[in-house]
């Protein structure tokens, strides 16, 4: 056990874990934020994805030792207080979600998405989402929503 010092959605949080226990799960467990979804644990998928840095990244896959320090974002920090994000907002709208388990992955990507590329063309935004599967098959709705944030 170690202690770790993250700052998470603008708060810094001291957390004792082993160096490699997983970021998802100190997200979870440890801090209380569980928007972050836990799907094959090994990177594959982007259920767990939270921002690092403004970087889409992998939280069941990196190591709570790796992160200390940095910025990490998870979809509990994506809206401004009560002011939802343009693509929470648009989510809702265009009935984004059906079973909704890998969507705030999928808005984490997005939206780190939108800040390095404002104006993505579908090829661009298939290429950078790629990594967030969704079951239930909502990515028309999702290049669509991230389509009409852009605009
Ligand atoms: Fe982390 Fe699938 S749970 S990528």
């Amino acid at each position: 056990m170690a202690s770790h010092s993250l700052e998470v959605n603008g708060v810094v949080h001291h957390v004792e874990a082993d160096q490699n226990e997983p970021l998802l799960w100190i997200l979870r467990d440890a801090i209380g934020l569980v928007g972050a979804k836990y799907g094959c644990g090994i990177g594959q998928c982007g259920a767990c994805t939270v921002q690092l840095n403004g970087h889409p990244v992998r939280s069941c896959s990196l190591p709570v030792s790796a992160v200390a320090g940095q910025k990490i974002t998870t979809i509990e920090g994506l809206s401004d207080g009560d002011d939802l994000h343009i693509l929470q907002k648009l989510w809702v709208e265009f009935d984004v979600p059906q079973c909704g388990y890998c969507q705030a992955g999928q808005l984490m990507s997005a939206a780190a998405l939108l800040e390095t590329n404002p104006d993505p063309s579908d090829e661009e935004i298939d290429a950078y989402m790629a990594g967030n599967f969704c079951r239930c098959g909502t990515y028309n709705r999702i290049r669509k929503a991230i389509r009409t944030a852009a605009e």
